[in-house]
Formats: structure tokens, C-alpha cells, sequence
């Protein structure tokens, strides 16, 4: 086990009714910025929860954050920001609105161009308070202080992470589940299984409570999928699964931890280029990662094999790749299509980013040993 200092900040607000508790949070003398998505808030009746909680506050509305918020959007709120003294920013919504919500708490109070943040220019030393209302479990955004924002007009789409930008608090009325679509969550729970691998499917780090917890994740994501997809889950189901997608990204699995990542960075160019979503990325890029890092991983996989899908027999060999494909099957049962060329994604693709990683100088996974070479290797193999 690595040392670590661990601390996270966020206040999580949680159960049914709990929007209600907003007036308690925030004070009344306080002028907020609430930050919203396209609009379906108004249809599943969160923002007449959120209005009503905060009669009497002061509070001026920004819309059109869009999934994988866009730059030139969120900018038009940093100017609100800027010019009209707002004390709090307010997300009410899902991944997107919250990690756009981090952008323009930091550029607010920034000099420059905020896209420094982005591209390692600069790092963030101050940020307006934000808070969250989370209407979608996936990114674990609502108790993290990272952000992914893309660029439309350069075609990219990349990270930061700040101790500045924890949400104050975070509410979650698992309730506001009940109108998402199957795609999303769908996108959602491959999120989470992937933010666990990302910080659990690497080699023995002897951090055993950790591992227990990742699997305990990955299992109860594995029990809740069917009624989830099938649209019949109760309110425990969307209660469990909200409170895992949580704990899949708020640095808990991750103490003491050697992480890995490159699924998601990888990721992320296929969104940029191609407009997938995330979580559509994830399901077809980690079973690449697995099998071409699979000599590294093998320990962890064989462990992960026998623990979670009760994988005992054959030789480690044997019993890593049956892993690997438990998991394939997993993410096609909630829907994914799983392979590049199911999304018409081909070799100019994989040409692109292989060249873009050498640009950057990136090498990715834990120990960076996912070369540009590698992520060539790891996209061909899921062509
Ligand atoms: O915009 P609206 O109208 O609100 O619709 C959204 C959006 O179209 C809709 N939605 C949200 N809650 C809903 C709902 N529809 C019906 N009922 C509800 N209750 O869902 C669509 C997708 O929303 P989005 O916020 O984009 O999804 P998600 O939460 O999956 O966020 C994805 C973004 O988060 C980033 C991703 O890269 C992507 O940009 N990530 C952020 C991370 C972090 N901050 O730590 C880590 C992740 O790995 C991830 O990279
Ligand atoms: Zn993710």
C-alpha cells in the first residue's frame, strides 16, 4: 500500500425529499449562479423542487450547459460571473452541468483564459463555491474536484482536478433517476464499473480493504443492471446504485492505490472526435486495456475473475480472459456495442490518436507504460 493523505471535503446530501434541504445550505444573503442542461429538469419536476426550496434567494438562471460541455458555453457564464458579483454557483443536473459548473467557478476568478487549466498552462488556485443537485449517478462529479470539458472548435477534450472545485455540498434525491433514459443508464453504470477498474484493475498493491470495496462496487452494480435497464428498479435500486456511482469516484477506492486511467484518457478522444458518449467509450476501449496490458494486470484480473464472477477454473491465462469477457458480456447486456467498427470507427481514427498521444509526449496506465505504440495496440484490438 502506497502512502496517502486523503480528504474530501464535499457534504452529501442524500435520500428522497432532500432537495428541500437547499434553503438550509446556502445563505440567504447569497446571489447565485444555478447552472443547468437542456432542459430535462423542468420535464422530471426537479427544477420546480429546486425554485421552491429557494424562493426569496436571489437567483439567475444559465442554461444550455450540453453533455461534454463545450468551452465557448461555459465562458458565457465565467463573463456572467465576472460581471454581475455572483457568490455561488448552483449545478442542477448531471456529470456535464456539474464538471462545466467547476469550469466557470475557476475561470471566474482567473486572469487569463480558463482553457489554461485544460491544457497545463496554469493550475487552478481559487474558485467560486459551487454546489451540486445531481439528477444522473455516473461521473461521481457531485464529490469530486475534476472536470472534463471539451473544445468543439479544436476537437479536444481533456481533464483537471483541483482541491478548489469540491463541490460544498452535494443533494441527492434518488428520486430524480426515475426519468432517465436506458441510455443513459446504461452510460452510467459502465461509468462507475470503469472509474473502479481504473483505480482497482491494476496489479497486487496489498490494499485490501480496497479491493474488497471495488469488488463490492462492481458486484452491486452487476445485481442492480437488470431492473435498472429493464426500467422496473424501485427506489432502493436507484438509491444503491446513485450511492455507488458515488463512491466509484470520490477518491475512497483509491487510498493507497497505483491508478491507471488510460481507458478513460483514450476515451475521451473517441468523444472528442466522434461525439460517443463517455460511457459508450469505456465499454469498448478497457477490454483492449485488459488484453494487451494483460501481463501486467494478470494477478488482479485472476483475482477480480474469481471474486466477482466465482471464476476458478483453468490456468491463470485461461482464467484472466474468461474475466475479460464476463465483463464484455456485462456491458452488451445493458446495451453497448462494444467494438470500434459498430460505431463506423476505423483506422484514421486510431491513426489520430496514436499521433496526438506522441504530440502530447503521453504516456498513460500506471508506471505510464501505455505508450502511443500500446494505444495503437489496445484500439486495433477492438476494432
Ligand atoms: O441536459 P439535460 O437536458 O439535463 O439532459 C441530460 C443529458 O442530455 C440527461 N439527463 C441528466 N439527468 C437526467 C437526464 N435525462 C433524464 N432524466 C434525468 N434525471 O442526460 C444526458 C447526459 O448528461 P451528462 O451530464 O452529459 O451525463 P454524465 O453525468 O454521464 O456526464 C458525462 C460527462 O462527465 C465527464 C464525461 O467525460 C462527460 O463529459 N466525466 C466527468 C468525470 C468527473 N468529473 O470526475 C469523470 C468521468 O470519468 C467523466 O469523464
Ligand atoms: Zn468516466
Amino acid at each position: 500500500m502506497n502512502n496517502f493523505e486523503f480528504q474530501n471535503p464535499t457534504k452529501l446530501i442524500f435520500g428522497e425529499g432532500t432537495i428541500a434541504k437547499l434553503a438550509k445550505n446556502i445563505d440567504k444573503n447569497k446571489k447565485i449562479l444555478m447552472t443547468c442542461g437542456g432542459g430535462s429538469i423542468k420535464k422530471n419536476g426537479v427544477y420546480d423542487q429546486v425554485k421552491e426550496a429557494l424562493a426569496g434567494y436571489d437567483v439567475t438562471e444559465f442554461w444550455g450547459i450540453e453533455a461534454n460541455p463545450d468551452y465557448a458555453t461555459l465562458m458565457k457564464a465565467v463573463e456572467i460571473c465576472k460581471t454581475q458579483n455572483i457568490d455561488l454557483l448552483l449545478a442542477v443536473g448531471g456529470g456535464s452541468v456539474i464538471d462545466g459548473t467547476k469550469f466557470i467557478a475557476a475561470g471566474s476568478l482567473y486572469e487569463g483564459d480558463p482553457w489554461d487549466f485544460l491544457s497545463g498552462a496554469a493550475t487552478i488556485q481559487k474558485a467560486l463555491p459551487l454546489a451540486a443537485v445531481l439528477t444522473l449517478p455516473a461521473t461521481g462529479s457531485e464529490m469530486n474536484g475534476n472536470a472534463v470539458i471539451s473544445r468543439r472548435e479544436t476537437g479536444e477534450k481533456l481533464a483537471f482536478g483541483s482541491k478548489a472545485t469540491y463541490p460544498q455540498f452535494s443533494i441527492l434525491d434518488p428520486n430524480a433517476l426515475r426519468s432517465l433514459p436506458q441510455r443513459q443508464i446504461a452510460n452510467g453504470i459502465v461509468d462507475t464499473y470503469i472509474h473502479t477498474f481504473e483505480q482497482y484493475m491494476t496489479f497486487d498493491n496489498k490494499t485490501m480493504v480496497m479491493d474488497r470495496w471495488a469488488e463490492g462496487l462492481l458486484q452491486t452494480l452487476i445485481t442492480l443492471a437488470p431492473s435498472l435497464i429493464a426500467g422496473n428498479a424501485d427506489y432502493q435500486t436507484y438509491a444503491n446504485y446513485m450511492l455507488t456511482a458515488t463512491m466509484g469516484l470520490n477518491g475512497f477506492v483509491a487510498m493507497g492505490c497505483v491508478e491507471d486511467w488510460s481507458t478513460h484518457s483514450i476515451g475521451h478522444e473517441l468523444t472528442a472526435m466522434h461525439g460517443l458518449d463517455h460511457g459508450v467509450t469505456l465499454a469498448i476501449v478497457w477490454p483492449g486495456v485488459a488484453r494487451v496490458m494483460k501481463e501486467y494486470k494478470m494477478d488482479k484480473l485472476v483475482q477480480y475473475g474469481e471474486r466477482v464472477w466465482g471464476i476458478t477454473e483453468g490456468t491463470n491465462e485461461e482464467r484472466a480472459e474468461k474475466a475479460i469477457q464476463a465483463t464484455e458480456e456485462f456491458f452488451k447486456s445493458v446495451g453497448m456495442k462494444i467494438k470500434l467498427s459498430d460505431h463506423n470507427i476505423g483506422q484514421e481514427t486510431i491513426q489520430r490518436i496514436v499521433q496526438r498521444f506522441k504530440e502530447r509526449g503521453w504516456t498513460l496506465g500506471e508506471f505510464g507504460r501505455v505508450t502511443p505504440e500500446k494505444t495503437e495496440e489496445i484500439l486495433n484490438a477492438v476494432l
